[in-house]
């Protein structure tokens, strides 16, 4: 009698996950149910049209649109030399790594969490996004490499943009290494660029300065028209 109830009310229990889990998938949402493990719920994969609506969601200013762009070409520029498998997760980290600046300023890096957990976006995700404002405005030290690639490169793509800007052409597609690295040196040149972070980064990857400067202007160089960059180059 005692095994009838156990397995009627395990029964029960069972139907009810089921009637959950399936009125969670009609709603278009990662299936979650009561009892579900942590890890079922980070089987959810933001894709890179939902992080792209949600940049735009939040982000008004075309100069941060064009910044996000920049920043997520060069994530997959990086993931691509460094032979890494999920590029898309790379890019899409890159495109919303300051989602939350234009609308919580004094909140960035940690508003972005709140955000995103309420999206269902992985912990991993998030968790490399925040890691970009290590020592500015977080704690959240980078460890993985897609979290050293954005600390580092993040900057320094502010620093090709400005760089760019100032050569007669307007543009990155003629620019070299050299260019850049005589702007590093001149500290009143877009001195809003930090440029002890971009050399922090390199040294946790464990990479010449001038190997990130060259492959960070090659990931620019392949939106350059996305974002402004192009110039009068034809
Ligand atoms: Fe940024």
């Amino acid at each position: 009698m005692l095994v009838k109830r156990l397995l009627k009310k395990l029964r029960r229990k069972t139907n009810k996950y089921v009637k959950q889990g399936t009125a969670l998938l009609k709603k278009g949402r990662p299936c979650l149910v009561e009892g579900g493990s942590e890890r079922n719920m980070n089987r959810y994969k933001p894709s890179r049209e939902e992080a792209y609506n949600l940049l735009r969601e939040y982000n008004s200013d075309e100069s941060l649109i064009k910044h996000a762009l920049a920043v997520e070409a060069v994530m997959l520029h990086f993931a691509d030399i460094l032979n890494v498998e999920d590029k898309e997760k790379w890019g899409i980290i890159g495109l919303v790594h300051d989602l939350d600046y234009e609308k919580y300023p004094d909140e960035h890096c940690k508003k972005v969490r709140e955000i995103l957990t309420e999206r269902n976006w992985p912990e991993d995700y998030i968790r490399a996004i925040q890691s970009h404002g290590w020592k500015i405005c977080t704690d959240v030290e980078p460890v993985e490499t897609m979290e050293k690639v954005l600390y580092t490169i993040d900057e320094l793509t502010g620093l090709i943009n400005a760089t760019a800007l100032m050569r007669p052409s307007k543009s990155i597609l003629d620019m070299e290494v050299k260019s850049i690295k005589k702007k590093w040196k001149q500290k009143s040149f877009a001195a809003g660029v930090n440029r002890e972070i971009i050399q922090e980064g390199a040294r946790l990857l464990g990479m010449e300065l001038d190997k990130v400067m060259e492959e960070t202007l090659k990931g620019m160089q392949k939106v350059a028209e996305e974002i402004g960059l192009k110039g009068n180059i034809e």
